[in-house]
């Protein structure tokens, strides 16, 4: 497989970071790596597999080159920077929510609708987390039944809201046993007009405010999931919730098929999809958690059982590590499908 020349912008992050451990981990075949952030991390020197790099502050300049650019530094970042990669000659898979509804712009999870990498014109957009998740165990109960409904809860984890967010949970958990005042400054999110505290608490606001009173998260997994599966009506309704969880996310998914779906039907269809494990045995106590989940690939999926109260119904529980499969290792897959594919 050719090598190929690669640049990650937001190198510094939460996911910017899972990256790099990605990418020694799979032995993702790069002949070079640029590792691209703001000026406040220029020079600083960071180790990939064996090699130390240095952070360079990101520039119109900076993709000459480069084959396939990684972003993770926010959407502004991304509608500042992506076209001058895209000129430069590179493909940037992007993991921002700045592209994703752009009808250019394929929105992808490789298990599910990698044939729709191939229409890029410079620009695929990497999913949000909480979808990426719920997608992964969706696609396949979709093929097999037809989705008519979908009612989805999630919980999710601090590190979803950056590194600012674990450090308030620290901070909040150890004022509480010390007996110290809490003080809240960065969820729901740090521009928002009050903060509340996320230890020993849930706090069901992710991301501001929009139509109909839902937030922006919550229109996330409702319009991406649409677009992802190719059903631009299918009917989606969401509701996300911060959890005082540090890494991965859960989802407790209500389904509506068109046509049967039984439990023991959606574990054997989930049991072969690509990218899930059933963990669901509820008379030995197995099901997914956070804990199980965090740093490993898969989607695990269990609490799967039926919706009586409809004519196909089923809920299910899935959980998945919302930086790996959420955001680094999807996009990482990405790019390994192109190379396979000799799309790079
Ligand atoms: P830096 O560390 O230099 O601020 P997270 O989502 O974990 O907060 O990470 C955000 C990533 O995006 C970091 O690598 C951060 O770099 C980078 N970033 C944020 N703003 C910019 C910017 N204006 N230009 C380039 N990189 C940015």
């Amino acid at each position: 497989m050719r090598k190929i020349n690669i640049a990650i912008l937001g190198a510094t992050g939460a996911v910017g970071e899972e990256f790099l451990r990605l990418l020694a981990e799979r032995r993702f075949p790069y002949a070079s790596i640029k590792l691209l952030a703001s000026p406040r991390s220029a020079g600083r020197q960071v180790k990939v597999g064996e090699e130390v790099y240095t952070v360079e502050a990101v520039s119109h300049d900076s993709f000459k080159g480069v084959d396939v650019a990684f972003f993770s530094a926010g959407g502004d970042v991304s509608l500042e920077y992506a076209p001058a990669a895209v000129r430069a000659g590179a493909v940037v898979i992007d993991n921002t929510s700045a592209y994703r509804l752009d009808p250019e712009v394929p929105l992808v999870v490789p298990e599910v609708n990698a044939e729709d990498i191939a229409k890029h014109k410079g620009i695929i957009a990497n999913p949000n987390c909480s979808t990426i998740i719920m997608v992964v165990a969706l696609s396949p109960l979709h093929q097999a039944a037809g989705i008519k409904r979908v009612v989805v809860s999630t919980y999710q984890a601090v590190s979803g809201a950056g590194i600012e967010a674990i450090d308030e949970l620290n901070e909040q958990v150890k004022a509480h046993l010390e007996g110290r005042e809490i003080t809240a400054r960065v969820l729901p999110f740090a521009s928002a007009a009050k903060h509340y505290q996320i230890a020993f608490n849930v706090i069901p606001h992710i991301d501001v405010f929009q139509e109909l009173d839902y937030t922006k998260e919550e229109w996330k997994m409702v319009k991406e999931t649409q677009k992802i599966l190719h059903v631009p009506d299918m009917k989606v309704t969401a509701t996300t919730v911060r959890v005082p969880v540090y890494r991965s996310h859960s989802e407790s998914i209500n389904i509506e098929f068109e046509r049967e779906m039984t439990p023991e039907l959606a574990r054997e269809v989930l049991g072969k999809a690509p990218g899930v494990v059933v963990m669901d045995d509820p008379a030995n106590m197995v099901y997914p958690m956070p804990l199980d989940a965090s740093g490993k690939d898969p989607v695990y999926v269990g609490r799967i059982r039926k919706d009586d109260t409809v004519p196909y119904g089923l809920n299910i529980w899935v959980v998945g590590d919302q930086i790996r499969k959420g955001a680094a290792l999807n996009g990482l897959q990405i790019a390994e499908y192109m190379l396979a594919a000799n799309l790079l």
